[in-house]
């Protein structure tokens, strides 16, 4: 699948919270069109990496780039307005909105008007199609249930309808899979290769390792903030050094 163009090259960051050192020099490159699974046990510094990469955090050193461009030291909103845009692993929807309101922010993005150029349409219905296609159609009253009501299963999708609302090249995703059933993630493993055949490039952060194995052709695995291994699932997690990093953590399965 992959295109051999990188999409993301993240070089040397570090960042460190007081005594912490969070992520240390860590490099890393994304290829146009991939799914790489960033794993490692808890507190490795999986979401500081997501936070950092999608400009929620400040590297202390490092450069990153995205598309050839330099996004590090950018807020947010500017670089989810290039493209790359992440979910989080603690949700926070608009509590109290219907839950396609909660996508009219991304559709209101400067990139979402300049590639409808001009030509906006009604978005509410635009949020109810883009809704139904990550799966809100098993139920045609969901969308308009306040956000804050929805079980887990629909909040981790309006979490990435969210981000896919956005016309996105790039989507971070923290945990996508966690506290979802097997059959919810089953259906969602679709969802996400369809994605991935729209061209969309995703790096997933996740404990659920046999699932994510079946969408992720290559993973890093993060261990106290550093790079510890880079590469298809099989080799990297026949490592030494990789087993004793997941040695007494309880969420490998
Ligand atoms: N804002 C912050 N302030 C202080 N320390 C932080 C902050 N964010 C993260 N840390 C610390 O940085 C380290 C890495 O945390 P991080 O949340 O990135 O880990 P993680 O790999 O995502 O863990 P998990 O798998 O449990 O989600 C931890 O020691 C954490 O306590
Ligand atoms: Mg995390």
């Amino acid at each position: 699948m992959t295109s051999g163009e990188s999409i993301l090259d993240v070089e040397n960051i570090s960042k460190s919270f007081g005594g912490v050192q969070a992520i240390s020099n860590v490099s890393l490159t994304l290829n146009k069109g991939d799914i790489v699974g960033i794993i490692g046990p808890n507190g490795a510094g999986k979401t500081t990496l997501v936070n950092l990469i999608s400009g929620f955090l400040r590297p202390d050193t490092g450069v990153i780039r995205f598309k050839k461009r330099r996004i590090s030291g950018q807020p947010p909103h500017r670089i989810a307005n290039s493209g790359l845009v992440r979910t989080f692993q603690v949700m926070r929807p608009y509590h109290s909105l219907p839950a396609y309101k909660n996508l009219i922010i991304p559709l209101n993005s400067t990139r979402v008007k300049k590639m409808r150029a001009g030509k906006l349409g009604d978005l509410d219905a635009v949020a109810i199609d883009i809704l139904e296609d990550i799966g809100f159609e098993r139920d045609a009253r969901v969308p308009y249930k306040a956000a804050g009501t929805l079980p887990l299963g629909y909040l981790k999708r309006l979490e990435l309808a969210r981000c896919i609302a956005l016309k996105p090249d790039l989507i971070l995703c923290d945990e996508i899979f966690s506290g979802l059933s097997m059959s919810e993630i089953t259906s969602l493993i679709p969802l996400l290769e369809k994605l991935q055949m729209s061209g969309i490039t995703l790096m997933m952060v996740e404990h659920r390792l046999r699932e994510l194995f079946k969408l992720a052709g290559r993973v890093v695995v993060i261990n106290f903030g550093e790079k510890i291994a880079d590469g298809p699932p099989e080799a990297v997690m026949a490592r030494d050094d990789v087993k004793a990093a997941y040695m007494g953590t309880e969420k490998t399965k």
